[in-house]
């Protein structure tokens, strides 16, 4: 007995030494953390239960058969995030490159399987060479068995893909076909095909970081939702985020138990938006102020800056915020910001989060660039996401909606729940100017009298009483109150129920 005690102490210390001293330390060199200093920092104190720590894989070419490192380049288990399980897989660059093995992917589907039958997230972190080199054929199946699973939690259970290395090859699509992609600056990197297959097929010369780093990533491509600055820092932000997720689409997210009063009023509110309707202001002011202790976890910061979304909580539960910045591009929406918003949309609808839309929007961005690009095709994604959402809707205008854009930006004809409007709301087809350009053509050379039918025009639609008088508004809401207002709708939608007609699936413009 003793005997075999002492071997699966020794045992238990090859695997936790991984790769060997000369390669922790040069992970350690590049400011990078082992595979489990990352799982230490990132779940709860002693909470991480380790499976397959004794798992070897199972090749024999290449030498392969006289080198094995019990665990096999993963570590994998399940623990707890203040409290809440996950499951967690980590890929240790120290073994072989954290490279893909048959038995490496077996071990991450054991654990996608079990999140599944639990309903538990399941949370990435990946830093690993990609395929398995010397397994050939058989690490690609291993990452086929674990996309195939990735796509079958997809609106199930959160996933999230922390990527904290090289991240390369079809590899990438395991994250992609996640929630959330979060990324480490400069020791972060995913593309499909690296800078030498670039060099030899487009002859552009282009370093990893540029190709596929971090601020390639959250600013060009918007493949991450985020980047943090070394791996700490990204796991205790991991650990904040995880509190605004459900832990399966069964499930709502935890209540956080807060001091700020419900009907805080914020008469600075009042006064945000500007007296010219062509000046800008910062609508993250308003998020902020509406949010629970201001706590506001911003998805996409550098990515389509014309929209924000992200999380925060009202009354202890988390809403998901959808609002146009009219500090960029003036608030139109295009592509980037199309997508980037549908996508939260279909994430929060997945998983029971109420939707908040703010709205100050002129339209969609014209151009001939965006045309050719497809913004009829992507600019559905919004509108179609918004319309399927069957989750709370609670909508503020607080200045322009016009156009489509009013339409796609939360509006009651796409199954609002709650629409509000600020006294300075203009909800119209378009702003005046243009409007009087097309109906009043024949008087452009009367610059007076198009001044005047410009200023009947705003008379009848630069305020949210038209609008208010059919309904499609329910309330013009005082802004320093509108935190208190949109807290009594959400009360009120807790027991919201909403079932769209049977079907396999809808076919979402993509
Ligand atoms: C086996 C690998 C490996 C791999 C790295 N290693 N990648 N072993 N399979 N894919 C091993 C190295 O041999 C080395 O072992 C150790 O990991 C560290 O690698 P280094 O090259 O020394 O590290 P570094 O200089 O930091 O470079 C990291 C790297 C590079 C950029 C990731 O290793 C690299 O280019 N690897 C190959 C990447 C690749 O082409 N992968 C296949 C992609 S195709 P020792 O013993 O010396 O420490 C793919 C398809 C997926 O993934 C398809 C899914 C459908």
């Amino acid at each position: 007995m003793f005997d075999i005690i002492r071997q699966l102490e020794e045992r238990r210390a090859r695997a936790r030494a991984g790769g060997g001293k000369k390669r922790v330390e040069s992970q350690h060199a590049r400011g990078k953390l082992t595979a489990r200093e990352r799982i230490d920092l990132l779940l709860d104190p002693e909470s991480f239960e380790e499976w397959d720590m004794f798992v070897e894989h199972r090749s024999t070419d290449f030498g392969m058969d006289k080198s094995h490192i019990p665990g096999d380049g993963v570590v994998t288990g399940h623990g707890t995030i203040n409290g809440r399980t996950v499951f967690v897989y980590s890929q240790d660059f120290t073994v072989f490159g954290g490279s893909l093995s048959e038995t490496h992917a077996e071990k991450i589907c054991k654990i996608m399987d079990q999140a599944m039958k639990v309903g538990a997230p399941v949370i990435g972190l990946n830093d690993s060479g990609g395929a398995r080199i010397q397994e050939g054929v058989s690490s690609l199946a291993g990452y086929a068995e674990v996309f195939a699973r990735n796509v079958e939690a997809s609106g199930v259970v959160p996933q999230i893909s922390m990527i904290m290395g090289p991240c390369a090859g079809g590899a990438v699509y395991s994250p992609a076909t996640t929630d959330f992609v979060f990324m480490v600056k400069d020791t972060s990197y995913m593309f499909v095909t690296g800078p030498d297959v670039v060099k030899t097929v487009t002859h552009e010369d282009v370093t990893q970081e540029e190709l596929g780093g971090a601020t390639t990533h959250t600013t060009k491509s918007g493949v991450s939702d985020m980047a943090f600055e070394t791996d700490i820092d990204a796991l205790e932000q991991l650990r904040r985020f995880m509190d605004f997720l459900p832990a399966s689409n069964l499930e709502y997210p935890p209540v956080i138990p807060t001091d700020d009063p419900p009907n805080r009023q914020e008469p600075s509110l009042d006064s945000l938006v500007p007296e010219n309707p062509n000046e800008p202001y910062d609508v993250k002011e308003l998020i902020v102020k509406l949010l629970d202790e201001s706590d506001f976890f911003e998805l996409q910061p550098d990515y389509a800056k014309n929209i924000i979304i992200g999380y925060g909580r009202m009354e202890g539960s988390t809403v998901g915020i959808v609002a146009n910045q009219p500090m960029v591009l003036a608030g139109c929406l295009d592509i980037d910001a199309s997508v980037k918003a549908a996508r939260f949309i279909r994430f929060c609808d997945c998983f029971n989060i109420p939707i908040v839309m703010l709205v100050d929007v002129p339209g969609f961005l014209p151009g001939t660039q965006q045309e050719y690009a497809g913004l009829i095709r992507h600019g559905a994604k919004l509108l179609f996401a918004f319309a399927e959402a069957t989750v709370p809707k609670v909508t503020v205008i607080t200045r322009k909606a016009y156009g489509g854009a009013y339409i796609v930006m939360g509006s009651k004809h796409l199954r609002g729940d709650v629409n509000y409007a600020w006294p300075s709301a203009e909800i119209a087809v378009m702003g005046s100017k243009g409007a009087v350009e097309i109906i009043f053509r024949q008087d452009l050379d009367d610059a007076e009298k198009i001044k005047e039918r410009e200023q009947e025009y705003q008379d009848q639609f630069a305020n949210p009483f038209r609008v208010g008088a059919r309904g499609y508004i329910d309330d013009v809401i005082m802004p320093h109150n509108t935190r208190w207002r949109i807290i009594r709708s959400l009360r009120m939608l807790k027991t919201k129920k909403q079932e769209l007609p049977w079907k396999k699936h809808g076919n979402i413009p993509l």
